[in-house]
């Protein structure tokens, strides 16, 4: 039957809309959220490392995958987070290693303080065989780990005085991690630590329930605790790693080739972070100090090492000298 031009035109925007539709409906269908959780704010190193992820796996997996992030502890405490992440209520979260060595104990070992020489060693352990075989403890208690991240070395901060020796750590309230191997350091240097989960913090500052606590200069400065502390002692005590994981009922369902995707995104995101740590940490003093902190740099550690002989018998009961010596002797 021929058709006049008015009927040709209607057919054709007919076909154009039903085109449209089956379009957005698979797309629609096709497009799965991935809820991404983080401790601090959208411009820390942890919000450049979620951001570097989930732009990595979105871009190429075209759009398949679209991350909602949930930052500032907008899900809770890291502990109640990654409890999340076992049940697959989230899907995805970077968190620091201090709160995951409740659930694998053995990556404890990375908080022994004073472990590490510097960045660049730490960086190397993380990525050689020690952080691999770490990272491979975590599938059996309910984790999938993808890459490590990192937050630097951990400062201390306090109301109080300047810290430069092991005897000005008497009696000072230091809010620790919720970890076991941070709270034995603190308490075998007389202080006294006080495990609390991060979203109290800022609080028991402001109001002096505890005097100090210690992160690294990413947090400091994210967290503007110069708003609530007035001394801020370098001692670089304990490199603070991070771990982008996720969740055995998110990763289980996943193919082959968008479990390679979210790989490479959390290799993409751990680099932002790094990236990011190197960045604050080599200008994160002058912003503090401008800020009105007094700043002091313990540059001679033996002391404090002396002083922590006692925990460091302790800690090489848990994790074994040989693993402690292998990490020693990463060059
Ligand atoms: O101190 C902590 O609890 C952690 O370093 C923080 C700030 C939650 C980031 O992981």
């Amino acid at each position: 039957m021929a058709m006049n031009a008015t009927t040709r035109v209607r057919v054709w925007l007919g076909s154009v809309a039903a085109a449209c539709a089956l379009l957005t409906g698979a797309g629609a269908q096709a497009q799965t959220e991935v809820k991404i959780g983080y401790a601090l704010a959208v411009n820390s190193h942890y919000g450049a490392g979620a951001q570097a992820w989930a732009d990595s796996v979105e871009k190429s997996t075209a759009g398949r995958y679209k991350f909602k992030h949930f930052p500032a502890s907008a899900l809770g405490g890291e502990r109640e987070s990654i409890e999340g992440l076992q049940l697959g209520t989230v899907q995805a979260l970077i968190v620091s290693t201090g709160t995951l060595s409740n659930f694998v104990p053995e990556v404890g070992v990375v908080d022994v303080p004073f472990l590490f020489r510097d960045i660049g060693h730490a960086r190397r352990v993380m990525d050689g065989p020690v952080g691999q075989d770490l990272i491979k403890k975590f599938q059996p208690r309910g984790i999938v780990a993808l890459a490590w991240g990192e937050q630097g070395f951990r400062h201390l901060t306090n109301a109080k005085h300047a810290v430069a020796a092991p005897d000005d750590f008497k009696g000072l309230k230091i809010r620790t991690m919720e970890n076991p191997v941070h709270i034995t350091a603190f308490k075998t240097l007389g202080a006294a630590p006080t495990p609390m989960a991060w979203p109290e913090v800022t609080g028991a500052l402001q109001q002096g329930t505890i005097d100090g606590q210690e992160n690294p200069l990413s947090v400091i400065v994210s967290a503007k605790l110069s708003d609530v502390q007035k001394y801020l002692t370098l001692s670089s005590h304990v490199y603070a790693p991070t771990l982008l994981i996720v969740s055995p009922r998110f990763w289980n369902k996943l193919s082959d080739a968008d479990k390679a995707a979210f790989l490479e995104g959390a290799k993409a995101g751990s680099a932002a972070m790094r990236a990011f740590v190197d960045d604050v940490d080599a200008k994160g003093v002058a912003t503090l100090k401008a800020a009105g902190m007094q700043v002091n740099t313990i540059t001679d550690k033996t002391p404090f090492q002396k002083t922590l002989a006692p925990a460091y018998a302790q800690y090489e009961t848990k994790f074994g000298k040989e693993l402690l010596d292998r990490i020693a002797a990463t060059q």
